[in-house]
């Protein structure tokens, strides 16, 4: 068992940086690391110490540029090269994807610019993984502020790990054996004359099988795989009887103690465990006008595997490693 003083006295034999868990289940702020600098050996393992254990870490006033953001990202794994991203992306570094909630203003899907914003503020935002119904969904993320709103545009992480351990222990073995289906755009019904972001998603479909119970392939946690955003369906059991247990399960997913929440500044990092957390992207800023631009680059992940030793199985879309 890992306490906050153990991280603390494992912090201290990195010089200068200090370790400071933000809430009881997860997160942790971690101090006194330059990330566009060259990090040393000792840095990058404290870090990743730290993201397994405390699921979300953050630095603040941090300089990075597109080229250290990347550089970073590297020392901790393989980052993802998109092959779509949104027109606010930067061109010559094709592992970085911008999102820019004033000025990217839907035109790619021939949508007005209240449209969007009215979609993106509601239907397609939610607690969710970051691209979950893939076979081989993303292990971790790295999401640095360029520029903030003075208030609101909070994001909010859970810890999927404690949530499971928070389930009784009867409820853990019959949520252990089961699988779900994951769907891009799940939910979604295109309207009469709608030709835009949804057609768009279901002409694109992504699903795949996972299981409902995660084994981390680094911890060896169990984790609840579950979201509101791409999960479609409980394998093998009837429509009524998967929505009682999703709702069960998302609202136990998301209770507040197993979650933080974070008030970004320009120049934040946050750096998370995709594999064990589900994050909500705020839903209380873009009426507010004021821009919002941050900058994502996710690391590559591996195939799920459940309690039984069962892998994922795709469905429809992207194949591992593909995107
Ligand atoms: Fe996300």
């Amino acid at each position: 068992m890992t306490t906050h003083r153990d991280t603390a006295e494992r912090a201290d034999r990195v010089k200068g940086v200090e370790v400071h868990p933000t809430a009881g289940h997860i997160g942790a702020e971690i101090t006194g690391v330059d990330l566009a600098g060259p990090l040393d050996d000792a840095v990058v393992a404290l870090v990743r110490e730290t993201l397994l254990r405390w699921k979300v870490v953050f630095f603040r006033g941090q300089e990075l540029d597109h080229r250290g953001h990347v550089a970073l990202a590297r020392r901790f794994g393989e980052p993802v090269v998109l092959g779509r991203r949104g027109s606010a992306s930067p061109p010559d570094f094709p592992e970085v994807e911008t999102t820019a909630d004033r000025l990217e203003l839907g035109g790619r899907f021939g949508m007005e610019h209240e449209e969007w914003l009215r979609r993106r503020h509601t239907l397609l935002r939610g607690w969710h993984c970051d691209h979950g119904a893939r076979i081989d969904p993303p292990a971790a993320t790295i999401l640095r502020a360029e520029t903030v709103p003075p208030y609101g545009g909070d994001t909010t992480w859970s810890n999927l790990a404690a949530a499971y351990a928070g389930l009784s222990a009867p409820v853990r073995a019959f949520v252990d054996g089961l699988r779900a289906e994951h769907r891009l755009g799940v939910g979604y019904q295109p309207r009469p004359g709608d030709d835009g972001y949804v057609r768009h998603l279901l002409d694109h479909q992504v699903a795949s099988v996972h299981p409902l119970v995660r084994v981390h392939p680094e911890t060896g946690e169990r984790v609840l795989f579950v979201n509101g955003y791409y999960l479609e369906q409980i394998s093998d059991v009837s429509r009524p009887e998967s929505e009682a247990l999703l709702e069960m399960l998302l609202e136990q997913a998301v209770r507040p103690e197993y979650t933080v929440r974070f008030r970004w500044e320009p120049g934040s990092v946050a750096f998370w465990d995709n594999r064990a957390t589900i994050h909500l992207a705020p839903g209380d800023s873009a009426h507010l006008g004021f821009p919002r631009i941050m900058h994502r680059v996710m690391l590559a992940g591996e195939v799920p595997v459940g309690v039984d030793g069962r892998p994922s199985e795709p469905v429809t879309g992207t194949e591992a490693g593909r995107w």
